[in-house]
């Protein structure tokens, strides 16, 4: 067994994976994974081969947290989202019963559960059989793994699971990491999460931004998508979204930073634009900006 000593400091590991402005590296395309043909396809209808970035709008938040500010009417809120976005993140349920079939946007399904904000976060487990989700035609399944929590080690093993079975029908695994009021937030830690999701096989990992993200991004041999987190100011959000992408981030995969702002259709669109266009967050925000004052006009329009 290695020395816990020996294990490095990620944050100074000054390797250079791939270079680009500043030195920050940048996202593995997905055909540099070099993934069996099905899982590649599915894969790259969420992360877009023209960009090698993805918008990915999360709303999957019921399965532990109930009915989430924004979320109470899940068909209400995704309908006008769902064709900005690259792909959509819900639960089986909330697929089920409120989004159309008659959409090709490309589904990640939450695949984990078995918590709640009541209990500990980290008691989960998978909660959804690949057979169901190659019934929901999903172009991939999420999993939450708690690196470091009281049940780490049974997220981490259903975890290699879901892969062994991913592996057997093509299915990609996104890794959820970071969930949890006491995990670390800073590189040092999510480079520990994310490079052990790698490590045990997710073909892509979810994590939050921090300081020395690119850090993250070297550290992972997987394309990394920046978590939203708690709603913030919209300049601020596009910003984050901005810094995550200079630093490397295959995109982003948003939910309450999108959903809750106050004209989400222009959110998601000023997002995307920093995501796939390198839109600065100025210009991000006049976008943001124009394009609610237009949906406000037309708003009224239509009520008189
Ligand atoms: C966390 O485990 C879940 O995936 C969330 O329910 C969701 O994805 C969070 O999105 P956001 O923090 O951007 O609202």
């Amino acid at each position: 067994m290695a020395d816990l000593d020996d294990i490095q400091d990620m944050t100074e590991n000054k390797k250079k994976k791939r270079g680009s402005a500043k030195n920050f590296p940048t996202a593995p395309s997905v055909s540099e994974l070099n993934l069996e043909w099905g899982m590649a396809n599915r894969l790259s209808r969420i992360i877009k081969p023209e960009s090698g970035r993805t918008v990915m709008l999360a709303v999957d938040h019921g399965y532990f947290q109930g009915a989430a500010k924004g979320l109470e009417e899940l068909d209400r809120t995704v309908g006008p989202l769902l064709p900005h976005a690259d792909a959509l993140m819900p639960t089986r349920g909330g697929l089920r019963y409120n989004i159309t079939p008659f959409s090709n946007t490309p589904i990640v399904l939450r695949a984990s559960g078995g918590n709640s904000i009541l209990g500990e976060l980290s008691d989960e487990d998978i909660a959804v059989s690949m057979e169901d989700a190659i019934r929901l035609n999903a172009s991939a399944v999420a999993i939450s793994v708690y690196i470091g929590a009281e049940h780490q080690h049974r997220t981490l093993m259903a975890l290699t699971k879901l892969v062994d079975e991913g592996m057997r029908y093509g299915i990609p695994v996104l890794a959820v990491t970071a969930v949890g009021k006491n995990l670390g937030k800073g590189a040092k830690y999510l480079s520990l999460a994310s490079r052990i999701c790698a490590e045990m096989g997710a073909q892509f990992v979810k994590t939050y931004y921090c300081e020395g993200f690119e850090t993250v991004v070297r550290n992972c041999p997987v394309p990394i998508v920046m978590a939203g987190g708690k709603r913030v100011p919209e300049p601020d959000a596009l910003k984050l979204t901005s810094n995550a992408i200079k630093r490397g981030a295959a995109g982003v995969d948003m939910g309450r930073n999108i959903f809750q702002a106050a004209d989400p259709v222009a959110m998601i669109q000023a997002v995307k634009a920093v995501v796939h266009q390198d839109y600065s967050p100025r210009k991000a925000l006049t976008m943001y900006e124009d394009l609610k004052a237009d949906n406000k006009r037309k708003t009224k329009r239509r009520r008189k």
